[in-house]
């Protein structure tokens, strides 16, 4: 790929995450569906997942993400000129979760719309945030990952249930020097592999129904061997490509955050990247798969934690349903301090905001 043109960089200036308090345990869903820990724990490496409490919808745990990215980045909600949420999983389908998140926060100058790329939501979303600012569109653009899958997973398939959960991460995007921040970007998508991962009902092709309810047509239905060697295939192809753009090799990343979508998945990109293990971000145990969310809550923690200072490189990739897939690397620009010392570590931030 051809390097990006020298515009005004765009780079991450804060994280947060939140998950809901409730962990739903492999032992949990034992008592649902004819399955063990062992299975879920050897084929996909997930050990519990969280669940969002009746009264919580997507833009709550949005909400709570945002402001604690607001906080790392030291701007309000009302500098904000645009806030993009992925979501597979809105509020309500009209109006967008980000306008609800916009009038939660108070962000009343911002633009503000749902970014509808299941899985690689987060991905879409660095991509468009840097093109947005690298024009001059924007200055400061609040980047949301947020799903509460479990509200459609059919808790009587054993296929999908065990994989999801619910979880929100958000970062703050600003300007920086050329050279910093994102230098590559890849976006793309086959709408041939649509029936691969689907909702087939609720929108305009199956409107909502008795007959569609009575079919569970309005839960995730997937094809999981089918989706897992594209799933590999295509992180691999969107790493290879972005670290490409950036004139970098494989070696120059020194973490990569990928999708957290099966431990083998992210295991075989792993591998064929020759990333070395500590250098791969993997919280998928505790969470499962969180769709747009995954990223984002991973790098929230992995900032947290220390794992990236200033001048380091960082790869995202994922992949979803649609089929859509994407990647991006980022010249790390946050300084230590500022990560370690907003607020509070990641862990105690969540008991915090519980
Ligand atoms: C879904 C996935 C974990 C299944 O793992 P797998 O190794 O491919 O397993 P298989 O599909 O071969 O199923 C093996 C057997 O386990 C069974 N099985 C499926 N889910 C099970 C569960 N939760 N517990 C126990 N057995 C299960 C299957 O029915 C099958 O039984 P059969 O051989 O009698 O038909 C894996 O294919 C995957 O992760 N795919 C990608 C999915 C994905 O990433 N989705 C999100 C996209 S963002």
């Amino acid at each position: 790929m051809t390097p990006l043109p020298e515009i005004r960089g765009a780079t991450i200036t804060g994280t947060g995450m939140y998950v809901p308090d409730r962990v739903l345990s492999n032992a949990d869903l034992e008592k649902m569906v004819d399955t063990s820990d062992e299975w879920i724990v050897e084929r996909t490496g997930i050990r519990e997942r969280r669940m969002a409490a009746p009264d919580q919808a997507s833009s709550d745990l949005a909400l709570i993400a945002a402001e604690r990215a607001l906080a790392m980045a030291g701007i309000g909600p009302g500098d904000l000129d645009q806030i993009i949420v992925a979501t597979t999983t809105p509020d309500r389908v009209l109006p967008s979760c980000a306008c609800t998140l916009q009038q939660k926060l108070g962000a009343h100058r911002a633009a503000a719309y749902d970014m509808f790329a299941a899985c690689t939501g987060f991905v879409y979303g660095l991509g468009l945030a840097r093109g947005l600012i690298g024009a001059g569109v924007a200055d400061n653009v609040l980047l949301v990952g947020v799903e509460t899958l479990t509200r459609i997973v059919d808790f009587t398939d054993r296929n999908t249930c065990v994989l999801f959960g619910d979880g929100a991460g958000a970062a703050v995007l600003r300007p920086c020097k050329p050279g910093e921040g994102v230098l590559g970007v890849h976006m793309q998508s086959d709408g041939e592999l649509g029936d691969v991962l689907e909702v087939p009902a609720g929108g305009s092709r199956e409107p909502a129904s008795a007959d569609t309810v009575r079919a569970r047509r309005h839960y995730i239905g997937m094809h999981g061997k089918k989706l897992f060697p594209f799933a590999v295939r295509s992180m691999e192809e969107s790493l290879r490509k972005v670290i490409g753009q950036a004139g970098w090799n494989a070696e120059d990343l020194d973490l990569v955050i990928p999708h957290q979508a099966n431990l083998r998945i992210i295991e075989a990109v792993r591998e064929r990247l020759d990333t070395p293990n500590d250098r791969m971000v993997v919280n998928i145990e505790r969470y499962g798969n969180t769709s747009s969310a995954s990223i984002p809550i991973a790098l929230d923690e992995a900032v947290r934690a220390g794992r990236l200072k200033p001048g380091d490189g960082v790869g995202f990739a994922a992949f979803g349903g649609g089929a859509t897939w994407g990647g991006s690397v980022m010249r790390w620009t946050i300084p230590l301090e500022t990560a370690l010392t907003d607020g509070v570590p990641a862990a105690a931030a969540q008991d915090a905001g519980a």
